[in-house]
């Protein structure tokens, strides 16, 4: 006999559409799960949706013989902006192998740790600028870290330099927001609604994203150069598999999945400089580390591996912030056979083709897993201690084939920029009394956070 999986009350008709917020849906999952553990569904205009929210299931689900990446819901409106890329593919589509194969060997932990001195640069331009703010030193940190963000992908990636720190916002970074924000909110409202009133909005993001890359492409075209990046690989290089090419209009769709893509590495160092602001003793530590690690000699690549309490911090972080929220599974279809799925050894029953989808930050502070779960402590996120930890725990890149290809390249990102804001500036809180909030879409970032930064004085 299963146990019922639990559902707060919802309203006739129309179900539990009022105990998810569509403006801020993960923050209403993350208080879902504090309150109903384990797992717990919903259903909304019809679907029933399960969600996730312990270390155990998540890593029962994360088995790929049983699971596989459920492409469904905003995945699927941001197709219209990016097509079959790697992100938005279908389990059935060719596409999704012929791309991997051709990019997955530009991001390896290597290749990544080629473009290091690109990427330190980039950081340097941004702390040199905090540097010289002077009185006028109150900062949001989000805003600056998208654009440090934006900057290091295209410079590293595509090769060119946006030079976007300072002045306008690149509006690359507000089309991203409104195509994922539309992205979201899409699959929960009237077909018609979507088309009549907020059609327009996804297509202007999606027409300037598509315009960012295009120019990436140009800027290529009228530079020529023997550099051998990503953007080289895209438009050069053959899948070694099926000896397929990606076509011109192939190439914009990966280009615009980049900067999506690596936009969820400023949501997490703004909230680990949150973290930073309420733990001193940390600072203190990493300063340690730092200095011993680099002293005043130049950064250099080998240096990123050799912080381990920085880390420590970047994973931690990664833990608490859930920057990337979650992602979604559904059992592999097993022919002729719809019995239900069964979890926990049969606790639980779900329909054979129930989508499933993992909330981290039920997962990430599973009490059963974690001592304080809330407590921000690095040294349990280095070393040992963090191979200790079970495989559920970690999965803020999400898992197996569909496991994020960018995850070296936001490795070396997170433990750069931390090491050396932590090794350069002091962070003091606008707010003492912030407490941390957030909102998002495909990530999550602190809203409303602010701090003062100063030249380190320590
Ligand atoms: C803190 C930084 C990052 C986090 C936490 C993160 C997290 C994730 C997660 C959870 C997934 C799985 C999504 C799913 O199953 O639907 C994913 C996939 C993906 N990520 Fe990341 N990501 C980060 C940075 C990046 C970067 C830097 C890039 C680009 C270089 C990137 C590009 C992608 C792509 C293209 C996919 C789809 C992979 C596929 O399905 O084959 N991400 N990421």
């Amino acid at each position: 006999m299963s146990t019922p999986i639990p559902q707060p009350p919802g309203v006739p008709l129309l179900g539990n559409i009022f105990n998810v917020d569509p403006s801020n849906t993960w923050w209403s999952l993350k208080t879902l799960a504090e309150k109903y553990g384990e797992i717990f569904q919903i259903s909304v205009l019809g679907h029933k949706i399960v969600f996730i929210a312990s270390a155990a299931l998540a890593e029962e689900i994360c088995d790929e013989k049983r699971f596989r990446k459920f492409v469904g819901g905003p995945i699927i409106e941001i197709r219209y902006s990016v097509h079959d890329a790697l992100f938005t593919a279908f389990d059935h589509e060719e596409s999704w192998g012929i791309h991997h194969r051709i990019i997955a060997p530009l991001l390896t932990q290597d290749a990544v740790a080629s473009h290091f001195d690109e990427m330190a640069a980039c950081t340097d331009e941004l702390i040199a600028q905090w540097k010289s703010l002077g009185a006028k030193n109150t900062i949001t940190p989000l805003s600056d870290l998208n654009r440090l963000n934006l900057e290091a992908t295209t410079l590293t990636m595509f090769g060119k330099k946006l030079n976007g720190l300072t002045g306008p916002e690149p509006p690359m970074i507000q089309a991203m927001e409104d195509s994922t924000s539309e992205a979201m909110r899409r699959p929960n409202r009237p077909k018609l609604l979507n088309l009549l009133i907020y059609g327009g909005k996804l297509k202007k993001a999606t027409k300037t994203m598509r315009a960012f890359a295009a120019d990436l492409v140009a800027h290529r075209t009228a530079n020529p150069t023997d550099r051998h990046d990503l953007l080289w690989a895209l438009q050069n290089t053959t899948d070694p598999d099926t000896g397929k090419a990606l076509t011109e209009e192939q190439v914009i769709d990966e280009i615009v999945t980049m900067p999506i893509g690596t936009s969820t590495a400023p949501c997490a160092l703004a909230t680990a400089i949150h973290f930073l602001v309420q733990n001193p003793d940390v600072v203190a530590r990493a300063r340690e580390e730092v200095d011993r690690v680099v002293g005043n000699g130049p950064w250099a690549k080998e240096h990123v591996p050799q912080l381990e309490y920085v880390g420590g911090i970047v994973r931690e972080t990664l833990r608490l912030s859930c920057a990337a929220p979650g992602f979604n599974i559904e059992p592999i279809p097993r022919e002729g056979d719809k019995s239900p799925v069964l979890l926990a050894g049969g606790k639980y029953q779900v329909a054979h083709n129930q989508p499933l989808i993992i909330v981290l930050a039920g997962v990430n502070r599973d009490p059963a897993v974690f001592d304080e779960p809330l407590a921000f402590r690095p040294e349990r996120m280095a070393g040992e201690a963090f191979k200790a930890l079970p495989s559920g725990v970690k999965k803020w890149f999400g898992n197996g084939k569909r496991e994020c290809i960018g995850k070296h390249w936001a490795w070396e990102f997170l433990v750069t920029v931390t090491a050396k804001i932590v090794k350069e500036v002091d962070f003091e809180a606008v707010d003492p009394g912030y407490v941390l909030k957030q909102d998002g879409w495909f990530n999550v970032r602190p809203v409303d956070f602010k701090v003062k930064v100063n030249p380190r004085t320590a």
